[in-house]
């Protein structure tokens, strides 16, 4: 099997902030086309990985890398530009724009505009819910439907790589699951993902791969298979 290409390379990142290390050497890489999750106990520092790739915190040592670039001389507003989006953790929309503005404001960095019709309809077949709530302020949105326009306007880029921060977080379990296929089916239709949950079941359900990060440090990785049969993650996520 020829392993696709490498689309984010990270080796030895170290970043925090101000003098504070949050993350101290983390090597992780996603390549073409992959589903990753980060799993890890509150304040391990998912979100600084996923804000580090963004150029979101400063790196104090190590390399980042993406589709062959280095990330680390590119300023956080140039990394849409380059293929990568990020829905941060909370739910992030306009609330007094409407559902389809908010995923209009998503293409603004998009190189070429003349296919945002057909993006918005491929999300709009993703979350049928966001369709018929298009012309609806964002703000009168239930939390799984906000969540939805956060994912949909982080999709209106096309990007290569989504970065996924907690989407499921405090929602409704049938909430979680539809939000769930629809990463599924994201990731079928060729975007590569990068997971961040601590809902470490769900998260090992619909990746592929996983690292585990314990303050700071990977201490696991493997396929989700290997991961939901290792007797560590079993015990500390799992609850089994
Ligand atoms: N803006 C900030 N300034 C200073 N310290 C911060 C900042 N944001 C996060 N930290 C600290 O960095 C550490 C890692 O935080 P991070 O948000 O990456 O964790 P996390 O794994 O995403 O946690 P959670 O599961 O609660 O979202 C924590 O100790 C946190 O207090
Ligand atoms: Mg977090």
């Amino acid at each position: 099997m020829n392993a696709a290409a490498l689309l984010l390379e990270i080796k030895g990142l170290r970043a925090g902030y101000g003098e504070v290390d949050v993350l101290h050497g983390i090597d992780l890489e996603i390549r073409d086309g992959e589903f990753v999750c980060i799993i890890g106990a509150n304040t391990a520092g998912k979100s600084t990985i996923l804000r580090a790739i963004s150029r979101l915190v400063p790196r104090a040592s190590g390399t980042l890398r993406f589709a062959g670039a280095d990330l680390s001389t590119r300023a956080s507003h140039e990394v849409p530009a380059l293929g990568i989006a990020h829905v941060p953790e909370g739910r992030h929309v306009f609330p007094d724009m409407s559902v389809e503005d908010n995923l209009m404001l998503g293409a603004f960095t998009a190189r070429s505009a003349s296919d945002l019709p057909e993006r918005m309809q491929r999300i709009f077949e993703l979350f049928p819910r966001l369709r018929e709530r298009r012309s609806q302020l964002a703000g009168t949105l239930s939390g799984g439907e906000q969540q939805m326009v956060a994912v949909g306007r982080a999709l209106m880029l096309n990007p290569k790589l989504l970065l996924l921060d907690e989407p499921s977080h405090g929602l409704a379990p049938k909430v979680v699951e539809e939000m769930h296929d629809a990463f599924v089916k994201i990731h079928s239709g060729g975007t590569s993902i990068l997971l961040v949950e601590q809902n470490v079941g769900l998260a090992l359900d619909v990746a592929t791969r996983g690292y585990v990060l314990e303050t700071g440090r990977i201490t696991l990785q493997g396929s989700s298979a290997e991961l939901s049969q290792n007797p560590a993650v079993r015990a500390a996520y799992l609850g089994i």
